[in-house]
């Protein structure tokens, strides 16, 4: 169990490294006082261009790998394991989306975990990324809201799981998706919010389909 612990909390720790700060303190800007106020890719690339926001997205895209590849195969053990690699790859998954959503070296202001979940995705799932990826850029295409793009992508996520993931719902992948899909939701709150009241940001420029 102190195997789990140690390396959840290194995970957790892991997602404390926020792309949107580093990148920001490079620059001299404060993503959160700037645009929507989120830490994450999309307001960097609303605020600060194209650059800025691949960096960000690198960042936290491959905090969101190392965590859920690298930290359940490190070599800490202290007798017989008590989960299988599969789901210590998905309870680091969970703690390093969570460190970057709640991050304490940050004052638990974090970003909504799009893109470290990417990355911990594209890890442990990496057959459902295709078909998350694909929701996300369709409503983004059509839509031009991030917002709506990413909650279609962690439906897409749990559509995938529950239909074609040969273990189903009720499995390891099913209980962290739906976990990861319910965290989504809440973070993107205020967005919601502002998509039922017409005020959410719109990309325009991202929007190629029903202009
Ligand atoms: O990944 C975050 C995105 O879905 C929304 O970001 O800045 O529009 O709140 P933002």
């Amino acid at each position: 169990m102190l195997e789990v612990i140690l390396k959840a909390v290194l995970a957790y720790l892991l997602g404390n490294v926020m792309g949107g700060h580093l990148v920001g303190k490079l620059r001299g800007v404060d993503l959160g006082r700037v645009g929507s106020g989120n830490i994450g890719a999309t307001n960097a690339l609303r605020t600060q261009g194209t650059r800025f926001a691949l960096l960000v997205l690198a960042i936290d895209v491959g905090k969101g790998l190392l965590g859920a590849l690298a930290i359940p195969s490190l070599p800490i053990s202290f007798g017989p394991p008590v989960l299988d690699r599969e789901q210590l790859g998905y309870v680091c998954g969970a703690a390093v989306t969570l460190g970057h959503c709640y991050p304490a070296l940050w004052g638990f202001k974090g970003g909504k975990g799009v893109a470290t979940l990417a990355g911990v995705f594209g890890a442990l799932l990496p057959l459902a990324l295709p078909w998350i990826l694909l929701a996300f850029v369709l409503v983004v295409m059509i839509s031009g809201y991030v917002s709506l793009a990413t909650l279609a992508a962690a439906a897409a996520a749990g559509l995938y799981v529950a239909c074609f993931d040969a273990r189903g719902a009720w499995s390891a992948a099913g209980g962290f998706t739906a976990f990861m899909a319910a965290l989504v939701v809440f973070k993107h709150r205020e967005n919601i919010g502002r998509l039922f009241s017409g005020t959410e940001n719109r990309f325009e420029k991202l929007r190629v389909i029903g202009r």
